[in-house]
């Protein structure tokens, strides 16, 4: 076997490795299904930390009220992703997207205002009201995800 031939070889079977674990590239122009995983993705980061410490029993309010408004900066970057004909791999949003708009709106909507109630609630630092608003977001997304989301 020829030198060249082995590099190629372990080229090819690395590109099959990187491939294999992961999902097929969003290869359209603008890539839309990446970015708006990517936004989704950016969401939860500031979301799950929130979580964490009311779990955890470490709420601090300061720090609460800095990732609600990360929350809110980035909750309209994902929505815009969503255009006509963007239903393809590696999508994880199910067609009913782009067949129930009217729904998918109203579910965006209600994610919407749930993050103004849960900014509301952190500044008025009482723990209790911010762990209802924070669990009336996270339903929010539940909600959205049972039907436009796969699993
Ligand atoms: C209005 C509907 C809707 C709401 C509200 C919503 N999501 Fe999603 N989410 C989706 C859809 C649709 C997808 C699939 C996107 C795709 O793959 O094209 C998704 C994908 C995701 C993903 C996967 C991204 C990836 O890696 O592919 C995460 C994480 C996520 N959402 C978190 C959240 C969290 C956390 C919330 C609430 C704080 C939330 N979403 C609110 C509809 C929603």
């Amino acid at each position: 076997m020829s030198t060249p031939f082995k590099i190629g070889l372990l080229a090819l079977s690395s590109a099959l490795l990187l491939t294999a674990c992961g999902e097929p590239e969003d290869t359209r122009p603008g890539q839309p299904v990446k970015h708006r995983q990517q936004a989704f993705k950016e969401i939860i980061k500031s979301f799950e930390p929130m979580g964490v410490m009311l779990r955890k029993g470490t709420f601090d309010a300061e720090r609460f009220d800095k990732l609600s408004a990360e929350l809110i900066a980035k909750r309209e970057g994902p929505w815009s992703y969503f255009g006509v004909d963007t239903n393809y791999p590696p999508t994880k949003a199910t067609g009913e997207v782009w067949k129930q708009p009217e729904a998918f709106e109203k579910e965006k909507q209600a994610f919407i205002a749930a993050t103004d109630k849960l900014q509301e609630a952190v500044k008025g630092r009482d723990k209790a009201m911010v762990e209802k608003a924070y669990d009336a977001v996270h339903d929010s997304c539940k909600s959205c995800h049972k039907q436009f989301k796969e699993h």
